[in-house]
């Protein structure tokens, strides 16, 4: 939820510190801060809301030391304000931190006791004071941070620097992500490889429980039991993306258009295009045919792409799935079994929620395999099997390339199900993959009805409440196509299964509540033109999003019908997510939202 950076550098780290908080800022982004070591002192410089408040404060008040921790904040504990921003600090040391200390309390009255004079409302503070405690025992710095982290109950990511030590920067990790960078005689410390991608594409990430002593020359990792410990030193690989808007206006607009050829990445990462048979790009240490179960789980719109899974397994491998949002799924002790499958489909691989329910999956014996766009992530190290989304780093908050490439992945995971359990010939796996290898073109084509649904997003933009109705695998994607909407342009919407209108939300339906549904010419359109009747009758305005056949067929009439390129009706979600992502873009576009950073929202939850 926070972003983290620590630098000890050959000449001043202020600038170096904001330009990687820059690229950090998809993490949070309500406040910031820094602080360097100017001297014999430590000396911070925080602002309130986004890192350009935090850069005019640098530009009035600048910082000239070698060495230094920024981080940018998704508040947490204590509401975001200057006095809550991290750095926190004492006389003689520096914390930031990312994710939350559960026993922040207790630890906090317990120092206060001790004569600690807390400045802000943050969990945090209490790890600086808790540190700060040692130090004035005599503990040296390692020691004391030593010392502190059993006492911290939580997850957290964490970076110190100390008075008096210029060539010292400590961090230490526990269920938050933290990657130390190799320079030439400086070295780096921060949230993931976009951070240090301005410095460095050698990383190691620390595990779970391993603290790091970083010296200009050096990174020695400590693991839990104190014991020092190696980590693999990793080319990252994020420098090579191009981190920035291109000639888009957002984020979120380019990657919408990224989509056919990202699309096409992962397809040709998962099939072989000339015999057009699936080809998955690590072996499975198990036989689908003993698969007797597969649970699905996942959060947000990752949980939408393994809604429509389910059916693509269910269809196509004739094996039972189990759907659930990791937040529930983590705490309810689903009764897996041994040898069932387990799938993870997480963006960042660092959602909170869904590595616990990774963990719990794992500690009951199941096959772990996750669908991750972060292959060094958490969720992915932690996996038995990880299958990567080649979406490339997906800065908007909104998720849209990911989620096409997620569903990409999991067709193809269907249909060697599918072939594993004899259920699919080799001439239906042939049929279904076409069907999968035209998606790029079809995306390419769907974008081109932008122009119609920025003129219809004007429309949406005075809407209070938006109704989306799908059936079958359409239906979550009206799911998905109401948190779009809601999350970047605070829109109320909801979500439905076509067939559950008339259950209660038909009770809804008036002039002044535009409904979205989202049917492809398939098995189950006159079905849902049946529904589409029930809201014309009451009033209802009908945005259809549809193909050629479709709009013939409906016998109702609609506000506005976006028509979308033929294709075979198995993998229209994948094609069909184009106008949905592309209507809450230009609906949040014309409310004048902040696209990328919508307000309260977060790219990774690493919290829960
Ligand atoms: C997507 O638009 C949302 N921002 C959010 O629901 C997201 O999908 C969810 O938090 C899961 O994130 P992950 O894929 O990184 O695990």
């Amino acid at each position: 939820m926070c972003g983290i950076i620590g630098i000890l550098g050959r000449g001043p780290v202020a600038e170096q510190l904001v330009d990687s908080l820059k690229r950090l800022e998809y993490r949070g982004y309500d406040s910031a801060g820094v602080a360097t070591l100017e001297g014999d002192h430590l000396d911070r410089r925080r602002a309130e809301g986004k890192l350009k408040n935090l850069e005019k404060r640098l530009a009035q008040q600048p910082l000239s030391g070698h060495a230094g921790i920024g981080h940018t904040r998704w508040a947490t504990h204590g509401k975001p304000t200057e006095s809550n921003a991290h750095p926190h600090a004492t006389d003689n040391v520096a914390v930031v931190h990312n994710g939350i200390i559960e026993n922040f309390r207790e630890l906090r009255a317990e120092l206060e006791k001790q004569g600690a004079r807390f400045a802000s409302e943050t969990d945090t503070e209490t790890v600086v004071h808790l540190v700060n405690s040692y130090l004035l025992k005599g503990h040296t710095p390692q020691q004391a941070v030593a010392a502190s982290l059993p006492q911290l109950k939580g997850a957290f990511a964490l970076a110190f620097l100390f008075k008096g030590h210029g060539d010292l920067l400590i961090g230490a990790r526990k269920g938050s992500p933290l990657a130390m960078g190799y320079g030439d005689g400086e070295m780096f410390l921060g949230s993931d490889a976009i951070a240090l991608a301005p410095f460095t594409d050698t990383i190691s990430y620390l595990d779970d429980g391993d603290w790091v002593e970083i010296t200009r020359g050096s990174g020695v990792i400590h693991d839990v039991s104190g014991a020092v410990v190696k980590r693999d030193v990793l080319k990252s690989g994020a420098s090579s993306f191009l981190v920035d808007k291109a000639n888009y206006r957002h984020f979120m607009a380019k990657e919408i258009h990224e989509q056919p050829e990202v699309v096409g990445h992962t397809l040709a990462r998962y099939v072989d295009m000339g015999t057009e048979r699936v080809m998955l790009p690590a072996r499975l240490p198990f036989d689908f045919n003993d698969i007797q179960r597969i649970s699905i789980t996942a959060c947000g719109t990752a949980s939408y792409a393994g809604f429509v899974a389910k059916y693509w397994f269910e269809r196509f491998a004739r094996v039972p799935v189990e759907l659930d949002v990791a937040s529930e799924f983590r705490y309810r002790e689903a009764p897996l079994r041994k040898g069932d499958l387990a799938i993870f489909i997480s963006q960042s691989g660092e959602t909170a929620d869904t590595l616990a329910a990774l963990r719990y999956a794992k500690s009951q014996g199941a096959h772990t395999l996750s669908v991750v766009n972060v292959p060094t992530s958490t969720i992915a190290r932690e996996s038995e099997i990880v299958m990567p989304t080649l979406a490339g780093p997906e800065i908007g908050v909104a998720s849209t390339k990911a989620f096409t490439c997620q569903l990409m992945v999991l067709a193809a995971l269907a249909i060697a199900a599918g072939r594993g359990r004899g259920e699919l010939s080799e001439a239906d796996e042939a049929k279904l993959v076409h069907g999968l290898v035209e998606v790029p073109r079809l995306i390419a084509a769907a974008l081109t009805t932008e122009p119609q649904i920025e003129k219809l997003a004007r429309e949406i933009a005075k809407s209070k409440d938006v109704l989306y109705l799908g059936r079958g695998t359409s239906y979550p994607l009206a799911l998905e196509g109401a948190l779009k909407l809601k999350e970047i342009s605070y829109i109320h919407a909801e979500g439905y299964a076509a067939g559950e209108l008339k259950h209660g939300p038909i009770a809804l339906i008036d002039e002044t509540m535009p409904v979205v549904v989202i049917a492809p010419y398939d098995r189950v359109f006159e079905k849902t033109v049946s529904n589409m009747q029930e809201v014309a009758a009451r009033g209802g305005n009908i945005i259809l999003m549809t193909d050629a056949k479709g709009a013939e067929e409906a016998t109702v009439e609609s506000l506005v019908t976006i028509i979308m390129p033929d294709m075979a009706a198995t993998f229209t979600p994948i094609v069909y997510a184009i106008p949905v992502q592309l209507l809450a873009y230009h609906t949040a576009v014309v409310m004048g939202t902040d696209v990328d950073q919508p307000r309260n929202l977060a790219k990774s939850v690493t919290v829960e």
